[in-house]
């Protein structure tokens, strides 16, 4: 053959790899150690929170006097574990009283965090049957703007505490529900750090409230858990944890992202998991040791559509995987129709891209959360404050001991390029079937599809091409 055939040959097969492959970036190295197990992995970081915010509750999950049980339907099948309500700024003005008994008899309440009335036919009882109905932990939020400890401590009593043991027990019997709700998990208050919260005030004044809000909580019913307001300032969480930290379990973290570079909003998880460490420190700082956890609860991007927020909320997840010790609860803010993974509005119910996410990580991951040693081409986001070195492809893997299932998720942030990854795993001689779900789509802005890829091989060292803005899950039995 001539040396000019060969050439058009070459160039013909460079053609079809580049159309069937699209443009690749470099390797990526990739050891996962079977031996080294991070931590184990909270379930209720896939958590979920529902606010009195325009169509979330009424007009979402509660329709006239009933759930929407289209969206039920939907919420079941992200095996949601942990559900915080009722807000977010609506819990600083809400009197639980309002929202029991007849709801004949329910005051309609003007609320000043969103400006409207809340006509409080969804109240505590109906937020407990709805836990019931998805099978969700119920998280309730105490108002600490306009309410009091003794408010508080009459909610716990009412959800907590047996037939005849207490007024408030036995009003929740009188209500219909025999049965004590027993919600362990309490927050107190939300975000009155700002000046868009009832009760705003600073760390010193909140701690000491918080400190006594959680006291009397406690005392109606010492197994609860409670949650105080922490952000991303150090100095407040300082004074938090050093004047109420011998009272609370878990102290707070909120954050949103915003910005028009789709490679800026991907990177936002780095700088959540540089808040998140960041918190963790100040734990340790202050109390001296590890016991507070942190509840990531509320986190989302301000504006979540497109490939590109399930993209984001992949690198959520692939970020609380190696944050297993510290982060023990994070919620999605919210959960229907607020910047939401579903919507439910006249053209019916449906999933948003990062429900798709939630999905895949609910049913793949494994328990336990492992090192994963990660060398990827990087780029430079200078949107969150200072500059973080972002990895092209983000990879988590987690274990179930149990099932012997070793799942890895490896997020290719890379817009253009697909990115050969080279997978060493560590400690496991042999040779298996894997099962593949792809998350993807044709453009970043646009909709999302998972499909499943079929089984491919894997032994302990093997390739595989993450193809351009992806999440894949590959998840094989090892032993
Ligand atoms: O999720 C919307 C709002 O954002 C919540 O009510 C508040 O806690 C946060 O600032």
């Amino acid at each position: 053959m001539s040396e000019i055939g060969l050439g058009k040959i070459i160039f013909a097969l460079l053609i079809v790899s580049l159309i069937t492959y699209g443009e690749k970036g470099g390797e990526t190295k990739v050891t996962i150690d079977l031996r080294n197990i991070v931590g184990e992995i909270n379930p209720h970081i896939y958590g979920h929170f529902i606010e009195h915010l325009d169509r979330c509750v009424y007009g979402g999950i509660w329709r006239g006097n009933d759930f929407n049980y289209e969206v039920l339907a939907l919420i079941k099948e992200l095996y949601p574990p942990i559900m915080r309500w009722p807000g977010g700024n609506f819990a600083s003005g809400y009197h639980w009283m309002d929202g029991i008994g007849p709801v004949e008899k329910r005051p309609a309440r003007f609320d000043l965090a969103w400006r409207t009335t809340d006509p409080n036919t969804f109240g505590t009882d109906e937020f407990i049957k709805f836990c019931q109905l998805v099978n969700a932990e119920p998280y309730i939020c105490v108002n600490m703007g306009s309410g009091t400890a003794e408010e508080a401590a009459n909610w716990v009593e009412y959800c907590n505490l047996p037939a005849g043991a207490s007024y408030y027990a036995d009003l929740r019997v009188k209500n219909g529900n025999e049965q004590p709700f027993g919600v362990k998990y309490w927050g107190l208050g939300n975000e009155v750090y700002g000046d868009w919260q009832i009760g705003h005030t600073d760390a010193r004044n909140y701690a000491l409230s918080a400190r006594e809000f959680s006291k009397r909580m406690k005392w109606v019913d010492p197994s609860i858990k409670t949650i105080a307001v922490g952000c991303d300032d150090p100095q407040w969480n300082w004074e938090v944890l050093r004047i109420a930290g011998p009272y609370i379990d878990y102290i707070s973290l909120h954050a949103y992202y915003d910005h028009p570079d789709y490679y800026e909003r991907v990177a936002a998880p780095l700088a959540a998991e540089r808040s998140l460490k960041r918190l963790t420190a100040t734990i340790l700082a202050a109390t001296g040791d590890n016991r507070i956890k942190i509840a990531f609860d509320e986190w989302n991007l301000w504006r979540p559509w497109g490939l590109v927020s399930a993209l984001f909320s992949a690198g959520i997840f692939n970020m609380l995987h190696r944050l297993p010790k510290d982060v023990h609860m994070a919620n999605y803010a919210q959960l229907v129709n607020v910047l939401p993974l579903i919507i439910a509005d006249e053209k019916g119910e449906r999933p948003t891209p990062s429900y798709f996410v939630f999905q895949l990580y609910r049913r793949h991951s494994g328990p336990l959360s492992l090192k994963v040693d990660v060398e990827s081409e990087t780029y430079v986001s200078r949107a969150w404050g200072g500059e973080i070195e972002v990895p092209y492809v983000d990879i988590s893997a987690t274990l179930d001991k149990t099932t012997g299932k070793l799942t890895i998720f490896i997020l290719n942030r890379d817009k253009e390029k697909d990115r050969e990854c080279a997978i060493n795993i560590r400690d496991w001689q042999g040779k298996a079937e894997a099962e593949v779900w792809e998350l993807n789509g044709k453009d970043v802005e646009g909709d999302v599809e998972v499909k499943e890829k079929g089984k491919i091989t894997i032994t302990p060292t093997f390739k595989y091409v993450a193809p351009a803005h992806s999440l894949t899950v590959i998840k094989f039995q090892f032993c």
